[in-house]
C-alpha cells in the first residue's frame, strides 16, 4: 500500500525534497498515514532556472509537517477531473488555503497526472501561477495544500459583464504570456489553458492553476490529446507531435472568448466543435481593433510553426504585438500594474465556525472595474 500510495505521490525517487514521516498525533490513521513536510523542493535542475523572486519563504519552511487534521474544512470552491477543491483553514495560523482532494481509487487509471501535478506545482514559483504549500495523503485520499485564490475564478466577472474590453483582456492576456512563458521556460507544456483555470488573487492578479493535464518534455515536444475541446489546438486533436505552441493557441482562444463572451469555435457537439477549429477561420466581430484582429490571427494560425508565440521568436513576439503596447512588462511582472478588476472579499465568519456553512455565508467577493 505504501509503494503504491508513494507511486501516486512521486515519493518513492523524490526523498532529497521532503522529509516523510508517520503522523503520531492523528489518532484515527496513525498506523496508516504518512504526512510529509512542507514543499519547498525545488529540484536541482531547475535551481539554477528559477528566478530568486519566485523562490517562496513562506510558511511552509518554519512548519515541520502537517497533516488532514490540521485543517478545518469549510466549503466545497469547486471540482475537478480527478476530485474536488475544499477552502480550508490551517487551524494552527488561522490562514486559509484551497485544498485539493483526490480519491486514491479514482486516480488508479490517472497516476500520471497527480504525479505530474504535484511534480510541476513543486518546481513552480511565479506570481501568477498558484503555489503548492503542502502534499500529504490519508488511507484514501491525497490531498494538495494550495494558495486560495480569494477572487474566483475569472470567467466569473466575465459572466457578469458580458465581455470584457481590449485594455482588460490584455492585462490578463500579459499575466498569462508570463505565467506560461514561465513554464515552457522550465520545459512545460500547460495543456490546458481554459477559463476555470485561471483565477484571481485577492488583488485582482491572475493565478493559473490546476496541472493535471500539464506535460514535462526536454524537447518541448509532446503527443497525448487531452483538454477542452473549445480550448485545444488543431494538431492537439490531429494527434500529431505538439510543443509549447498549443498554449498560445489556447491563450487566443481564452483573449477571444475574453472580448466577445464565447470561444470562437463552438458547436452543438463536440464534433461540430473540432471541426470548427480543424478547418473553420475565426470570424472577427466588427468592433475588434486591428490590434486584436492582427493577434487573434496570429495566435489562431492552424499551423503550429507560423503561430504567433512559435520558435524561433517564441514569447517575444508575442510580448512585442501591439495589442500588448499599453503593458509595461517589467511592472506586470513585479505585479506593479494594477488589475482591472480587484475582489472585495468581506469574511463574516467567526473563527469556530466551520463545515456546513455555504460560501455565501463565508465570504462575499465583490468587484469593481477600475477600467
Ligand atoms: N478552485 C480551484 N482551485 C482553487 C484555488 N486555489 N483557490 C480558489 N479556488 C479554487
Amino acid at each position: 500500500m505504501i509503494q503504491f500510495e508513494e507511486a501516486i505521490l512521486g515519493l518513492s525517487n523524490d526523498v532529497d525534497s521532503m522529509t516523510i514521516s508517520k503522523d503520531e498525533n492523528d489518532d484515527d490513521n496513525a498506523s496508516t498515514r504518512s504526512s510529509i513536510t512542507a514543499v519547498d523542493s525545488t529540484p536541482h535542475d531547475y535551481k539554477v532556472k528559477l528566478d530568486q523572486q519566485y523562490v517562496s519563504s513562506t510558511v511552509e519552511s518554519s512548519c515541520p509537517k502537517v497533516g488532514s487534521n490540521d485543517f478545518d474544512s469549510l466549503c466545497v470552491l469547486g471540482r475537478g477531473a480527478f476530485g474536488k477543491v475544499l477552502l480550508v483553514k490551517h487551524r494552527a495560523s488561522r490562514t486559509l488555503y484551497a485544498m485539493k482532494t483526490l480519491k486514491k481509487a479514482s486516480l488508479v487509471l490517472h497516476v500520471n497526472n497527480i504525479k505530474t501535478e504535484r511534480q510541476i506545482l513543486e518546481q513552480v514559483r511565479h506570481p501568477f501561477i498558484v503555489q503548492l504549500y503542502y502534499a500529504f495523503q490519508t488511507p484514501t485520499e491525497l490531498h494538495m495544500i494550495l494558495e486560495y485564490a480569494v477572487g474566483g475564478e475569472l470567467f466569473r466577472y466575465l459572466d457578469q459583464e458580458g465581455m470584457f474590453s481590449e485594455p482588460m483582456a490584455s492585462f490578463y492576456a500579459a499575466e498569462l504570456v508570463l505565467a506560461l512563458s514561465h513554464l515552457h521556460s522550465l520545459g512545460i507544456v500547460y495543456r490546458d489553458l481554459k477559463p476555470e483555470n485561471c483565477l484571481l488573487d485577492q488583488s485582482g492578479h491572475i493565478l493559473l492553476t490546476d496541472f493535471g493535464l500539464s506535460k514535462v518534455s526536454l524537447d518541448g515536444k509532446t503527443n497525448t490529446i487531452c483538454g477542452t475541446a473549445e480550448y485545444m489546438a488543431p494538431e492537439v486533436l490531429a494527434g500529431l507531435q505538439y510543443d509549447y505552441s498549443v498554449d498560445w493557441w489556447s491563450l487566443g482562444i481564452l483573449i477571444y472568448d475574453m472580448l466577445t463572451g464565447s470561444p470562437p469555435f463552438k458547436g452543438n457537439n463536440r464534433q461540430k466543435t473540432i471541426d470548427g477549429i480543424m478547418s473553420k477561420k475565426p470570424a472577427m466581430p466588427y468592433y475588434f481593433t486591428n490590434e486584436a484582429k492582427s493577434l487573434l490571427t496570429g495566435l489562431l494560425r492552424k499551423n503550429p510553426h507560423v503561430r504567433l508565440g512559435a520558435k524561433p521568436k517564441g514569447a517575444d513576439a508575442i510580448r512585442k504585438h501591439r495589442f500588448f503596447r499599453k503593458i509595461d512588462w517589467k511592472a506586470l511582472s513585479e505585479r506593479h500594474m494594477d488589475p482591472p478588476i480587484v475582489p472585495l472579499v468581506v469574511s463574516y465568519m467567526p473563527y469556530h465556525l466551520s463545515l456546513s456553512l455555504s460560501y455565501s455565508h463565508f465570504a462575499c467577493v465583490f468587484f469593481r472595474t477600475i477600467g
